[in-house]
């Protein structure tokens, strides 16, 4: 780590400043991004915050910073045009290529998280800290004899982890399946990453819920597809919209969350999963079943997961660690037709030669010696408890304001304002207030959606947080 040079003649709020100025250049800071505040320098540097607020103050005279109040110095949107000598033009390079950047909303949240990791984070879809199986996992690792060897596995995933989870898949949800059918992947998103890439085509049609999950991923842009909603309700989508999509643009796959969705918490009514597989078959389309909840269910008794009852061979079932252990295991499985895993697998292959085996063998450990299982009981009673602690907070400060569903799993309350303020605004003003999550308008909806994620803030800092919103609300609707 860089540092200023005390024994230097020249003063170090300069040697501070050119060091900055140096890395914009790099592309290590693109224009627009927030460069670390000012408290935090002087730590990482061992200097007066007083330096780096003159260092920051010489950039901002040159123009190459810029300091807003609340969101602190940013790099100069323009900056690259100023570049001195003859280094690349990393602009032109980080605004080329196929790939699309993620939404606005969500660099924000990315942004204001690492910037400020005190604030109360009802953004982030995943578990709380002490929710994840720390001494589970650490016992494991003291106590279990290591079993895997160290060389390149295979791509499809390490085989005694598609073992256990065959059988964890049967006893836990009732799907049937075999070794040859699991592909291990570094979690749900590649799931979805791999099935874009390898499955579809630039301009292939696709049907995807609305709102959903799916609408946060540019990676649908990227890959070129034609995306078509299907309205979600109370009860999930309606299977006839499936066949409407189909007569009228050609949808060549469905993408759903039946239980628990991501963002509404909505599940898809059991009456309603036979017809639809029934008409995906006939149309000979497949149906992606994101299932990242179904573990979570409060009563530990989900709604029968849409590949547990397929008789078509219609479901491309993608399942995660994510939600129900430690999303940062990154561990997911895809349970498809052999075919389609092994052309998974082949692009798995060219992509890193597969997952490393040490979470593969950490999470094998952790499902087979039955400790998820255990982990599961406890999980469940957190979240029921976590909500309900939501759910009394929202009705102290924002009674007649909010409108919601309690879910009965998932990690997410889903709330329309009864009178909604402008989307950008409430989050800007929240993050003022220490408190951030997700604006629905990332998942597709309209606005005045609000996705709380209860799961992840500390429970001690659930009212503080659903304080803050309120006080932002009112200071907008004053
Ligand atoms: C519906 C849904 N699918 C997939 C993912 C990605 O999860 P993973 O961590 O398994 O990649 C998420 C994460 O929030 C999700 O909510």
């Amino acid at each position: 780590m860089w540092k200023p040079d005390r024994s230097s003649k020249k003063p170090m709020y300069q040697q501070i400043a050119e060091h900055v100025e140096r890395s914009i250049h790099l592309g290590e800071y693109p224009p627009g991004s927030i460069l670390p505040s000012e408290r935090r320098l002087a730590e990482r540097m061992g200097v007066n915050r007083s330096t780096v607020v003159q260092a920051y103050e010489d950039l901002r005279s040159k123009g190459i910073v810029e300091s807003s109040v609340g969101s602190g110095t940013r790099v100069s949107r323009g900056v690259w045009k100023h570049r001195p000598g003859l280094s690349p033009n990393w602009r032109d390079y980080v605004q080329g290529g196929t790939f699309a950047q993620s939404l606005p909303y969500l660099r924000r949240i990315r942004e204001v998280l690492q910037e400020r990791p005190a604030v109360i984070n009802f953004a982030s879809g995943e578990l709380s800290a002490d929710l994840f199986p720390n001494e589970q996992i650490q016992r494991l690792m003291r106590e279990v004899p290591f079993e895997a060897h160290l060389g390149y596995d295979d791509p499809q995933g390490y085989y005694p982890l598609r073992e256990t989870l065959v059988g964890f898949m049967r006893q836990e949800l009732g799907i049937h399946t075999t070794e040859s059918s699991v592909l291990i992947t570094s979690g749900s998103q590649q799931s979805l990453f791999l099935i874009l890439q390898c499955l579809l085509a630039p301009g292939d049609a696709v049907a995807v819920e609305d709102p959903s999950y799916c609408c946060s991923l540019s990676m649908f842009q990227s890959a070129g597809l034609r995306i078509f909603p299907l309205p979600v309700h109370e009860d999930g989508i309606d299977p006839e919209d499936v066949g409407t999509l189909f007569r009228k643009h050609r949808i060549k796959m469905v993408f759903l969350n039946p239980n628990y969705q991501n963002p509404t918490g909505t599940t898809l009514h059991p009456d309603k999963r036979l017809p639809l597989l029934n008409l995906a078959a006939e149309l000979g389309i497949p149906i992606v079943e994101d299932d990242p909840f179904s573990l979570t269910d409060f009563e530990g008794t989900p709604p029968p997961s849409l590949k547990s009852i397929d008789e078509h061979g219609t479901v491309l079932y993608i399942g995660s660690l994510s939600k129900i252990a430690a999303s940062g295991l990154r561990i997911g499985w895809l349970i498809a037709p052999n075919s389609v895993v092994q052309r998974l697998a082949d692009a798995r292959q060219q992509i890193d030669f597969g997952l490393s085996v040490l979470p593969q063998w950490t999470a094998n450990a952790f499902m087979r010696t039955g400790m998820l299982a255990e982990h599961l009981v406890f999980l469940r009673q957190a979240l029921a408890r976590k909500q309900e602690l939501l759910i009394r907070s929202l009705e102290e400060e924002l009674s007649g304001e909010v409108q919601y569903t309690a879910a009965r799993g998932g990690l997410n309350l889903w709330c329309s304002l009864v009178r909604p303020a402008d989307d950008l605004k409430l989050l800007e003003e929240s993050v003022k207030r220490g408190v951030i999550y997700t604006p629905g308008a990332v998942y597709g909806s309209g606005p005045g959606f609000l996705r709380l994620s209860f799961a992840r803030p500390p429970e001690g800092t659930v009212a503080d947080g659903v304080k803050g919103i309120a006080q932002a609300l009112r200071a907008l609707h004053l």
